[in-house]
């Protein structure tokens, strides 16, 4: 597909090149466009959220601070943020670093942060499941390893729905030194902006559904700088409340990694999507053209809709030059564990609109039955989807790996902590975890989670 959207004065403010390559400041002009954009609007660059300073980055630990607090001028309104901004600070560390991140809450309301992906000690998980939230005032310090290896996230996991949609989120990298150097290592995190996003406003289940209108690193539809020549890793984060993104750009889409690190192979899908919660990283081989970066209209209720494509930003090439060829990353090459045919535990998510009533097998959270499994077995899960809603199914302190849906293997090893469930989809995934613990298992869409659409997976 040709780019639909034409320079025509380019603005070119100074690119202050922040770490490995994100710029900030100036703007384009654009003569026309679909996908939302009018008439020689002026587009903002989308720029690299800082990263989070070790604050002693002598002895091997990463130590981070955040604060958590309210601004009442937000771009979009009233919002929570960490140390001032939405998204919070990119947490980056490399495997087997210790990470220690100090949470101060100067909010008015209790909190906690959850690890969204990573394999943390359950008493570092950040839920209050047997466990009190980090109350205004108080400050709380999380620590653990990390020994996995990809794009995760931080969020609350108390009044989650109301403060993930206000504006409390953040990206967390974990590198890994077998893996290729790149030119940039950019991280995108989108938010729908239809979710009544500000800490006061908090819409419930039932509500936005068409999301129309995405922020990414807090700027709607706006310019990302890259070089011609360049080897670009782009990883995104869909943190909204219930927005689906159904990710699509001119040009190759080169998929590395998912949920919890790289792919197994190399994929080239003619889209990526991401439910709330996923995130997925790529590979942009810059060559001479921009490209827009958009995401398919899809609705929770049904997948594609009828409406206009919604363009997240632009890709713009500074000193265009032939693209760079691929590294070798280490790719695993895993093939598939067959399905046994058979599940150890059933999880049936039911629920509707009309009610705003969420449940996994009849029950809504925190009045469930736990199941459990000693450490160290591998069990097989079925979940299956009875409600006319999709559901990106989540479970904490661990992975899964998808072994079928609907009876049918997935084309490649696929290993994640967050999985879409599309109306009808019967899955059947894999656990084999030694962190004990009593782990949150539940809905992304967090007004769903909030209903009571969460439950308890104990590894004992
Ligand atoms: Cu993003 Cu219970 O988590
Ligand atoms: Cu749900």
């Amino acid at each position: 597909m040709a780019p639909l959207l034409r320079m025509t004065s380019v603005v070119r403010a100074v690119c202050l090149v922040l770490g490995l390559g994100g710029c900030v400041g100036g703007g384009a002009e654009v003569e026309s466009s679909v996908r939302g954009v009018q008439q020689g609007q002026e587009l903002g660059e989308v720029p690299q959220v800082a990263v989070a300073e070790d604050l002693d980055p002598s002895d091997g630990v990463v130590r981070v601070r955040l604060v958590a607090e309210r601004d009442e001028d937000g771009p979009f309104g009233v919002q929570y943020t960490y140390n001032g901004m939405s998204p919070g600070p990119t947490i980056r560390a490399t495997r087997g670093d210790v990470v220690e991140v100090e949470l101060v809450n100067a909010l008015d309301a209790p909190t906690t942060i959850h690890w969204h992906g990573l394999h943390v000690p359950f008493d570092m998980d950040g839920v209050t499941w047997m466990g009190a939230p980090v109350q205004p005032g108080e400050t709380f310090t999380y620590r653990f390893t990390v020994d996995q290896v990809g794009t995760y996230w931080y969020h609350p996991h108390f009044d989650t729905a109301r403060q993930v949609d206000a504006g409390l989120y953040g990206a967390f990298v974990v590198e890994s030194p077998d893996e290729p150097e790149v030119d940039a290592d950019l991280v995108f995190v989108a938010d729908s902006l239809d979710e009544h996003r500000g800490g006061d406003r908090h819409v419930a289940a039932g509500h936005g559904r068409n999301v129309r209108r995405w922020e990414v690193n807090g700027v709607e539809d706006g310019v990302v700088r890259v070089q011609g020549g360049q080897l670009v890793r782009a990883r995104f984060v869909n943190v909204a409340n219930h927005g689906y993104l159904y990710l699509n750009w001119d040009g190759d889409i080169e998929h590395i990694a998912s949920d919890q690190g790289l792919l197994p192979s190399l994929q080239t899908p003619d889209h990526i999507g991401l439910g709330p919660g996923d995130r997925a990283d790529v590979v942009w081989r810059v060559g001479e053209e921009g490209f827009d970066v958009w995401t398919e209209a899809y609705s929770l209720n049904g997948g594609l809709t009828y409406r206009d494509p919604i363009r997240l930003f632009r890709v713009e090439v500074d000193a265009p030059a032939p693209a760079p060829a691929m590294p070798d990353w280490p790719f695993s090459g895993l093939e598939p564990t067959p399905d046994p045919g058979y599940a150890d535990i059933v999880y049936a998510f039911s629920g509707s609109d009309r009610t705003g009533t969420w449940r996994i097998n009849g029950e809504a959270f925190p009045d469930v039955t736990i199941e459990s499994f000693p450490a160290g077995e591998p069990r097989i899960i079925e979940v299956r989807n009875l409600s006319p809603s999709e559901h990106p199914f989540h479970i904490h302190g661990m992975g899964f790996e998808v072994l079928s849906v609907n009876g049918e293997a997935p084309a490649y090893y696929t290993y994640e902590d967050t999985w879409n469930l599309a109306i009808r989809d019967i899955v059947r995934l894999r656990v084999d975890s030694a962190n004990r613990g009593d782990w949150m298992t539940h809905c992304h869409i967090l007004e769903h989670a909030e209903d009571g659409m969460m439950t308890v997976l104990r590894v004992e």
